[in-house]
């Protein structure tokens, strides 16, 4: 007799956290289709249109743009052991949890690390950069674009064009933001990047694309020293994913099924219209909790539209209210990390997961749990804000 007698059995969630987020029926139905070869002709071809899929959302021209085995974190690692060799200076800004591992990761690359903080929960200036530039030759600027921890939109324009003038590269992390708000890499002089599958391009976690400028891919093969990492050696899955088709390791074939299909939704609802779904349901969620009495962490300025940070009423547990959400509802949302742990709650409104029904739904089922912890938060008045933003 098995020890496991049940086969697989998930509960039903509804994914309003900070990722992974929901994934349309189309994208299941794509992963279990059955296996070909990893060198197939099928999946070879099957990956280029990957790439043109990942060029058109990244909006770039670079050649060298990837689907990474592995998750958001591979990626974030390829940018940095590819750009960095051991001594080289590296500019990291930090104003939460990922601009935190960026610098643990650019330690690791044997890189010299200079760091900027800023608040959790504002983005940084341009001038706290031109400062940190000044007198100072850096191989890399690294800067997180959606800041996941936070709910913080890092706008890039600016600091993209001190950080050019200055000689050096921009290293952007875009893992919340692809897919849910403008990135525009070639726009932006981005230089190296990385994303994550499961965020607002709505596949399972375990792709990450990544694209780099020619700037980077120059810089790459000047390397003096091997990349330190075999597996994320950009120029080996050039030859693997390339025009040579070489042996690297062995792509996890089903998930770039599923992460195509993701692609292509995207591409059918358009970018444009993606950007002002997600725009409009963060809008209509923030008219809400506010017209519940609750506050948000982040000036309107600056907010993401994919991922909200609520300010905890001081008089609630918020891990005990978001165990209720999850058993009771069956709703999953998001604590706050490091610094914000306890103060904030994180919402997330990304990819397949923004729309109408889970904004009204939490709404819902928010004002229940509040109210139950003797914090008036009238649902009709929430849902009556929101519907509002909803046809604004
Ligand atoms: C901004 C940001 N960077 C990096 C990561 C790491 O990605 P992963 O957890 O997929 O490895 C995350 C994950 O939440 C993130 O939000």
């Amino acid at each position: 007799m098995s020890p496991y007698p049940g086969e697989l059995s998930v509960p039903a969630r509804v994914l309003l956290g900070p990722g992974p987020s929901e994934v349309h029926p189309r994208v299941l139905r794509a992963q279990s289709a059955p296996l070909v070869g990893h060198l197939d002709p099928f999946f070879l071809d099957l990956v280029n249109q990957v790439k043109d899929l990942l060029r058109w959302v990244f909006e770039t021209e670079n050649r060298m743009t990837f689907p990474v085995s592995g998750t958001g974190t591979a990626g974030m690692e390829s940018c940095f052991a590819n750009l960095l060799e051991h001594g080289d200076r590296i500019l990291v800004c930090v104003n939460g949890y990922f601009g935190t591992r960026m610098c643990d990761i650019a330690v690791r690359c044997g890189a010299e690390v200079t760091r900027i903080d800023q608040e959790w929960g504002k983005a940084f200036e341009p001038s706290a950069i031109a400062n940190a530039l000044k007198d100072n030759a850096f191989k890399v600027v690294s800067i997180v674009h959606a800041e996941t921890s936070t709910g913080v939109l890092q706008p890039l324009e600016e600091i993209s064009r001190l950080v050019h003038d200055a000689g050096s590269m921009l290293l952007v992390d875009t893992v919340t933001s692809l897919g849910g708000c403008p990135v525009e890499i070639d726009k932006q002089n981005i230089d190296a990047t990385y994303s994550g599958s499961q965020k607002c391009l709505s596949a399972p976690p375990g792709i990450s694309p990544v694209s780099f400028s020619e700037m980077a891919m120059d810089c790459i093969r000047r390397r003096k020293t091997a990349v330190q990492s075999f597996y994320l050696d950009m120029t080996l899955i050039d030859k693997y994913y390339g025009s040579g088709r070489a042996y690297h390791h062995t792509a996890p074939i089903s998930s770039v099924y599923g992460f195509y299909e993701a692609l292509r939704l995207a591409h059918e609802e358009g970018l444009q219209r993606r950007f002002e779904r997600h725009q409009r349901n963060h809008r209509a969620l923030v008219a809400g909790l506010e017209a519940m009495g609750l506050s948000m962490h982040v000036d309107a300025s600056e907010r993401l539209w994919m991922l909200n940070t609520v300010q905890v009423p001081e008089e609630i547990d918020d891990a005990d209210l978001r165990t209720q959400l999850l058993t009771e509802y069956g709703i999953e949302i998001g604590g706050g990390l490091g610094d914000l742990k306890g103060k904030v709650m994180r919402i997330g409104l990304m990819g397949h997961s923004s729309n109408r029904r889970n904004v009204t739904l939490l709404l819902s089922a928010l004002s229940v749990l509040l109210n139950q912890r003797g914090i008036k938060a009238d649902a009709d008045t929430a849902l009556a804000a929101a519907g509002e933003a909803f046809e604004s």
